[in-house]
């Protein structure tokens, strides 16, 4: 029955599990297959073509496993690839994008700061974003190199790693914005982090719940939501080398035995 086929999601690597995890949350009937693209990780530091190649290669992976919808729980690969997959597979499919809406509606202080990739912060979908939600308000911009190897190392609360959030977030800082946007899906992983090194008050938001939402909102307008009484299961792939993330998988996951297998050849080059 199609409405019991799975769910696809990828990312760069392990940052798409924060996105899984909220449609986990939302739709615990649905069984859910995820590819973490970790050969190619970080996709920030890729051209718009190279990843929309990778994008293409994980949707024929997932096709051939039966999915029935895509999330792709990537920043920079909805800014790179989205339009293209949603023009040439017929299958529907989640793009994420910045909660600069949200933020909008939160700021109190009329200021805002966004850290993502490069790639996100570069792209046309974020610069149409801020031009329709952001009008009126100081939109602070932080690239953040290095976050995205940190997460995918499984070094969410280093020494390291606190370090380089504290410089991302300086300029944030200095400028007052009172909510901080967690731009890439990496990211809430290290929120802990992220909380800890705000100024009091200021909210941190991410893009997880309201993707989940959309997810069972075109699940339930084209008739695909699995029904309520199953209990879902969850496959994990990935392009890197099992043995390196699988127990980062495992730990981001939340330690429920995720197994995680390699990509089959013809989808890793
Ligand atoms: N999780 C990806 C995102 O949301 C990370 C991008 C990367 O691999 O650089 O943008």
């Amino acid at each position: 029955m199609t409405t019991q086929k799975p769910i696809g999601l990828f990312d760069s690597g392990v940052g798409g599990l924060s996105i899984m995890k909220e449609v986990r949350r939302l739709l615990p009937q649905e069984d859910l297959i995820y590819v973490a693209d970790s050969k190619y990780c970080p996709y920030g530091e890729k051209t718009p073509e190279a990843i929309r190649d990778r994008a293409r290669k994980i949707t024929a992976f997932l096709l051939a496993q039966g999915v029935k919808l895509i999330v792709v729980a990537c920043n920079t690969a909805s800014v790179a690839a989205l339009n293209e997959l949603r023009a040439e597979f017929t299958l529907p499919f989640i793009g994420v994008e910045p909660a600069v809406k949200q933020a909008a509606m939160f700021t109190k202080k009329k200021k805002i700061g966004v850290l993502a990739t490069g790639l996100t912060l570069s792209g046309e979908r974020f610069t149409s974003l801020v031009e329709n939600y952001g009008g009126g308000l100081t939109v602070v911009n932080q690239a953040c190199p290095g976050l995205v190897e940190a997460v995918e190392a499984g070094a969410i609360n280093t020494p390291r790693t606190e370090q380089l959030v504290k410089k991302y977030l300086e300029p944030l800082r200095e400028k007052e914005v009172d909510v901080v946007v967690l731009g890439c899906t990496h990211y809430p992983f290290l929120r802990p982090l992220v909380e800890k090194l705000v100024a009091p008050g200021v909210q941190v938001l991410d893009t997880g719940a309201p993707v989940a939402k959309q997810t069972k909102r075109v699940l339930v307008e084209k008739k695909l939501l699995a029904p309520s009484q199953r209990a879902g299961k969850e496959w994990f792939y990935t392009s890197g080398d099992p043995t390196v993330v699988g127990p980062v998988v495992e730990r981001l996951w939340g330690g429920k035995g995720a197994g995680v297998a390699g990509l089959p050849a013809p989808y890793l080059a």
